[in-house]
């Protein structure tokens, strides 16, 4: 019989600093600026370069700035809740490291499992988005791919495999095998060009807004906002890396909650913006593209922007690339020194310091699923799994509170339990706009996961063994 207390046992907040402190410890450098450039760095990317294509021609129309503005609410307020939690458990990790603490080792697995569909196959989705910035920069140099390796099969005819998707997924893996990781942490240069590229999108397509693109705003009525705001949200989605630097902060009590809300409202301003004249520049019905900003300056014949926004998205991406793929492996690695995955996850390399073996097997996976997997697909998943993660992680902060009421908080979340409650509703309801065999997919993901938790982790727990002393 499985006892339900082997279920709900918990890490101790106390243990959970020492482990850190233990490991070789990280260096403290990073201050709140520091964090909203990694936040910026980690959240733009193919949400706001690509599937915005998707998302006004197929669900929202010209009503995608509510989209945007619907996602970025529900985001908002996850925000404050993994500020509150960031604030109080200040050690490298995310979601599944503050649900250890408050909700126990059954829910952490979850969230860690869903945290894997996130970072996995975000990384998928980003690859993805690359190669359409990749060949859109290339058809400008009248360079062409053969059909077959320009898009995974069933993307368009003749399409086969996303031969640049597999391609630079392999050599990002290849970057951080070798111990780049350093790489997605001093992003500064990179942010300034993405953001310097939307700027030049902003002030180059301006003038060529027709208001009469605007109508009908709701093509697809509320429904279709929704629609929209279920796969925009992907755009959002890095905020919460933010939190996994909590090493490296020099004032992690202050500062992470500020580096989380400020580079969470720098996108939003920026996607409702974008989102506003992308749809006021081109009739949306004309936006289901791989590379829909440059398509909308090709669109007023600007050729000379869209082929630098190519290059400066092509950038922007890849980072978020970096920071999904070294992401994941630190899920893993955190859940396999947990003992809730195997060793080998967390085994790192004698020369190269990495996890050399589980970041190979998690860019080998990645780039299987971006070279056969049409965009749309993997940015639901990846969705979903986001969105449930933050639902656990809202309700985990309201029983922290309860349950851990004196634990020092620097940053607390206004309204305990209205917010988070808030939190949780809008997450849900984005996921019951997500398609019914994106559920299905999810259910199956999450019942392999429920088997190899009852199977391996529950009785590899290293936190259980320790107990059982
Ligand atoms: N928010 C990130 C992107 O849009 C994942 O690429």
């Amino acid at each position: 019989m499985i006892s339900i207390n082997r279920l709900f046992r918990k890490k101790p907040i106390a243990q959970l600093l020492l482990e850190t402190q233990g490991e070789a410890s990280l260096k403290k450098t990073l201050g709140a600026l520091d964090l909203t450039m990694l936040g910026i760095g980690a959240i733009i990317g193919t949400g706001i370069f690509v599937l915005t294509g998707v998302a006004a021609a197929q669900h929202a129309g010209p009503g995608l700035v509510l989209s945007f503005i619907i996602s970025g609410i529900a985001c908002a307020f996850a925000a404050l809740v993994y500020a509150e939690f960031s604030s109080c458990v200040p050690v490298a990790g995310s979601a599944y490291t503050f649900s250890y603490v408050s909700l126990g080792e059954f829910m952490a697995w979850i969230i860690g499992w869903d945290l894997m569909l996130e970072y996995l196959l975000a990384a998928s989705t980003v690859a993805i988005g690359w190669s359409g910035y990749f060949q859109m920069l290339l058809n400008g140099f009248g360079i062409y791919l053969p059909v077959w390796a320009s898009g995974a099969l069933g993307t368009a005819p003749g399409a086969l495999l996303n031969v640049p998707a597999v391609v630079i997924a392999l050599l990002i893996t290849t970057l951080l095998s070798l111990g780049v990781k350093q790489a997605a942490r001093f992003n500064n240069a990179i942010v300034f060009i993405k953001l310097a590229v939307i700027l030049l999108f902003i002030v180059v397509a301006f003038r060529y807004v027709k208001p009469e693109n605007w109508t009908p705003f709701l093509p697809f009525g509320f429904k279709g906002v929704m629609g929209g705001a279920a796969i925009v949200f992907f755009a959002y989605i890095g905020f919460d890396a933010v939190s996994t630097a909590a090493e490296e902060v020099i004032d992690p009590k202050r500062d992470l909650p500020r580096g989380i809300i400020a580079s969470l409202i720098v996108c939003t301003i920026l996607y409702i913006i974008v989102s506003l004249i992308l749809t006021g520049v081109v009739p949306y019905k004309l936006l289901d593209v791989a590379a829909p900003v440059a398509f909308a300056l090709h669109y007023i014949h600007q050729d000379w922007a869209a082929g630098i926004i190519s290059v400066g998205a092509m950038g922007g991406i890849t980072t978020v690339l970096l920071v999904m793929l070294y992401g994941q492996t630190r899920v893993f690695f955190a859940m396999s020194r947990d003992g809730l995955l195997p060793k080998v996850f967390s085994n790192v390399h004698p020369k190269y310091k990495t996890p050399f073996l589980s970041t190979w097997l998690t860019g080998i996976t990645v780039a299987i699923i971006a070279g056969i997997t049409p965009i749309n697909t993997v940015a639901e998943l990846v969705n979903i799994g986001t969105l449930s993660a933050f639902v656990f992680v809202s309700i985990g902060v309201i029983v922290l509170r309860k349950t851990q009421p004196d634990l020092p908080r620097s940053f607390r979340v206004p309204w305990v339990p209205l917010v988070p409650i808030l939190a949780a509703v809008f997450c849900l309801t984005l996921m019951v706009f997500l398609p019914l065999i994106t559920w299905i997919r999810f259910l199956v993901w999450l019942a392999i996961g429920l088997i190899i938790y009852f199977g391996y982790g529950m009785s590899h727990s290293v936190l259980g063994k320790s107990m059982k002393k």
